[in-house]
């Protein structure tokens, strides 16, 4: 097959170990693909290593994944702190680095130097511009965005994101990987906050909206959206698990593009002040105990 129009993928690079890419790793494995997870961090990649492998062990003791397809992937998988080392079989590299376009920029452009020359580029950024990674680098048709869940061995969604010059044989790699890796793709052409961040900032915004108005308590509004829209969980059961500093960032951006609606509401941004930040801090909508169980 042409190097330069190779599109079948049987070596995944994923850069970062954090939780994102540790999570991709393990699914990577778990649909079969040699893969190796890189990080600069020795200690990312050592609690990586033990984060995967202890999922894969509680998956096959509860009977939801199968013992060989997890023997299978502990053989598949590489850990490595060499780049060039990490990327240089990849036939795809995803990027789960921190949510920085100069960081993300800078790492595929070293990441590439050392890779096959057919190798496709997928970042998992939740909210950067797709079109201006892939015109940092030269290979712009051969990007997209894999924008995936966490935890990723359990949600199963993937954000497949088209930039301004991803070309559909590209799209198509990478739906096939999502797939194999057990995921269900949405497709969706760039832009803000794709479609899951857009539309639960918004309804985490308008959930505080009605709190401030008095409309109805937080634990009622959580228990009309469980129990009468069959959400999962609460806006601000969510918003607790996801961090009201993280939310606010999302927000803002959110509103620079899509405008008013996304304007962060007064009482939620009161709760950041006071650094209610959620269950990360043991404070945010609800409180929380050390063990992370909620104690109001
Ligand atoms: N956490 C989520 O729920 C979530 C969901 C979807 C997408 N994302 C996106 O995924 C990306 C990663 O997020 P995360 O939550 O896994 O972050 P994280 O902080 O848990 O992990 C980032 C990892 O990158 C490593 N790192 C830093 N600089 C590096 C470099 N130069 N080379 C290699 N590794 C480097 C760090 O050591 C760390 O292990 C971000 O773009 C984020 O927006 C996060």
């Amino acid at each position: 097959m042409n190097r330069q129009t190779q599109r079948e993928i049987r070596t995944i690079t994923v850069l970062g170990a954090g939780t994102m890419g540790r999570g991709i790793a393990h699914v990577a494995a778990g649909g079969g693909y040699e893969t190796c997870l890189f990080d600069i961090s020795g200690d990312a990649l050592e609690q990586a290593r033990s984060a995967i492998f202890g999922n894969f062990e509680r998956g096959v003791e509860l009977g939801k994944v199968d013992p060989t397809v997890a023997q299978r992937a502990g053989e598949l998988l590489d850990f490595q702190q060499d780049l060039s080392s990490a990327v240089s079989q990849a036939d795809l590299i995803i990027e789960a680095v921190p949510e920085s376009m100069e960081l993300k920029v800078e790492i595929f452009q070293s990441a590439v130097q050392s890779a096959p020359e057919h190798v496709l580029l997928a970042s998992n950024t939740s909210a950067l511009s797709i079109t201006e990674m892939a015109g940092a680098l030269d290979r712009p048709e051969r990007f997209a965005g894999m924008h995936f869940f966490n935890p990723v061995h359990i949600m199963r969604l993937v954000e497949l994101v088209q930039g301004l010059e991803t070309d559909k044989a590209t799209l198509l790699a990478l739906r096939e990987v999502a797939e194999t890796m057990g995921k269900e793709v949405v497709e969706v052409k760039e832009s803000p906050g794709f479609v899951t961040s857009r539309i639960n900032a918004l309804i985490g915004n308008e959930a505080f909206r009605m709190l401030q108005e008095g409309v109805a308590t937080a634990s009622d509004i959580d228990k009309a959206l469980k129990l009468g829209l069959n959400h999962p969980m609460g806006p601000f059961e969510m918003v607790d698990l996801v961090g009201l500093d993280v939310r606010l960032s999302v927000l803002q951006r959110l509103s620079q593009s899509l405008g008013e609606l996304y304007r962060p509401n007064n009482l939620f941004l009161q709760y950041v002040r006071a650094g209610r930040l959620g269950k990360k801090v043991g404070r945010g909508v609800y409180a929380y105990d050390d063990s992370g169980k909620r104690i109001d």
